[in-house]
This record gives C-alpha cells, structure tokens and sequence, in this order.
C-alpha cells in the first residue's frame, strides 16, 4: 500500500509576521517546509510528497526541495482549497502517470495512486518521524481517519467578548496535530460532498461532517505547529539542544 503526503504550504504566515511566508522561514538555518518534508521522508512509510506553495515561490520550493521524491505546486487562499488542490491533482497526475516537475518520472506506486494520504501541515517542522509512522499504522490497522491528539492542560472557558460564560469540561476535549492520516477513498469522499469553498480548520473535519469515524492516537508535543513568534523561539531553541 503506497502513502503520499500531502504538505499544505501555501499560507502566508500573518501570525508569524517574519516578512515572508511562513514555509519558507529559516528554522536554524533551513526553511520550515523543507524541514517539514524531510521529517516525513525519515519516516520511512512516506512514499512520495506533494507540497502546496504560493505560486511565486514555486521555483523557489522546487530548488529548496530538489532530490527529494517531491512534487511542487501551487495552493489555495484557504488551507481547506490548498488540500483540495493538492488532493486533486494527486489523483490526476497517477491515473495520467505524468509527473512534469519530476523529468516524466512517476514518482511511486505505478498501479495507481497512494491508497493512504497524509495531510501534514509545513508549519509543524518539528514532528517526530516515529509519530508520522505511527498515524500511517493506525490507518493500515484498518482506521480510515487518524488524528494525533492531546489532552487539554490549562482550564478552558466559554466567553462573549471578555466575559466568561462558562467553564468547559476539559477532559473530553482534545487539541489535534498533523500528521492526520486517511484512506484515499475517506478524504477523497469527505472533500467530493463538502461545497468547494467550504473551511475547515483540519481535513479530519470535513470527514467527520460526513459522517466518517476519526480515531485519534496519542499525539506529540514536538509536533507543535509554529504559529506566532513564540514558537519559532521555542523551535530554535528545542533545535538547539538536540
Ligand atoms: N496553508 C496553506 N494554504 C493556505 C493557508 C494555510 O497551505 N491558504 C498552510 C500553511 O502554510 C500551514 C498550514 O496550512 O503550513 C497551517 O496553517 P497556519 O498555521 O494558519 O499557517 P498560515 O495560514 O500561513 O499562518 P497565518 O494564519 O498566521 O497567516
Ligand atoms: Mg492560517
């Protein structure tokens, strides 16, 4: 069974505020998405990557990522239309079997296309391989979708504007990461009955709204995603350590 990334890398990082989209912001010295990508290559359960990029900086993706069983192309405006686009043409170009960034060369699986999908976001540059690994196993043991997923540590509460109008019971909530793992066939179907502009703040959302089963499995804190200035100091600084 071949498995294919699907790498959303096409936003533009307002939160991070670094002058330039995020993907493409050094991380001790090497770019998030290249980082990102090569995590999941480590993993070894990852057969061949598609990485969504805004179109200026295609070229530029491609260099950064040349020699690695990578395919560059341009994003959505939402994280929902980038996943679409890369989900499409995922598809497209193995039942065509062209690969034009790649010297014609099909890059894995040549019966057909990848039977398991990741979708794993650029800005989680941290993510342990092992856990990588361990969303695609779920799947493989028969879990259409896999989310890797946290308990809530602080205290959560409902507000309207800065008035508290509850407190949430935490111990059923979770934070989730990516990698999130699926069968072709689950997110194909979840993104076929969703509106094309439909937003969903992860894929694992688009299946649960048609009715598919999301298993979680324990995520990692190392799989954080750099959002805001803080965590890329908390990155640079877990890198400096390791
Ligand atoms: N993403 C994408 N296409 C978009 C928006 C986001 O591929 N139109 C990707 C980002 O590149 C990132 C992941 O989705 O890898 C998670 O999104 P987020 O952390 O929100 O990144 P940005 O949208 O770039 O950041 P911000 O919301 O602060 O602008
Ligand atoms: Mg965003």
């Amino acid at each position: 069974v071949s498995v294919a990334a699907v790498v959303p890398a096409a936003g533009s990082g307002t939160r991070l505020g670094a002058g330039a989209p995020k993907a493409f912001v050094p991380l001790a010295g090497v770019p998030i998405v290249v980082r990102a990508v090569d995590g999941l290559l480590a993993s070894g359960v990852v057969d061949e990557v598609l990485v969504a990029v805004p179109a200026a900086l295609v070229e530029r993706a491609r260099e950064l990522l040349a020699g690695r069983p990578v395919r560059v192309l341009v994003g959505g405006a939402e994280r929902t239309a980038t996943v679409r686009l890369a989900l499409d043409s995922l598809v497209l170009n193995s039942l065509s079997g062209k690969d034009s960034a790649h010297g014609g060369e099909r890059l894995a699986n040549p019966e057909g296309h990848a039977q398991i999908v990741l979708v794993h976001d650029a800005a989680r540059p941290l993510t342990p391989p092992a856990l990588i690994a361990a969303v695609v196993e779920a799947v493989r043991a028969g879990h259409e979708a896999v989310v890797p997923a946290l308990p809530v540590a602080d205290t959560v509460k409902r507000v309207a504007g800065s008035v508290v109008e509850s407190t949430v019971d935490r111990s059923v909530l979770r934070t989730v990461q990516t990698p999130q793992g699926f069968t072709l066939a689950a997110l194909r179907a979840a993104y076929a009955a969703s509106d094309v502009d439909a937003i969903a703040t992860d894929d694992a959302g688009l299946v649960e709204r048609v009715g598919g089963k999301v298993h979680t499995i324990p995520g990692d804190p190392a799989a954080f995603k750099v959002t805001t200035p803080w965590d890329l100091h908390i990155a640079e600084l877990l890198l400096e350590r390791a």
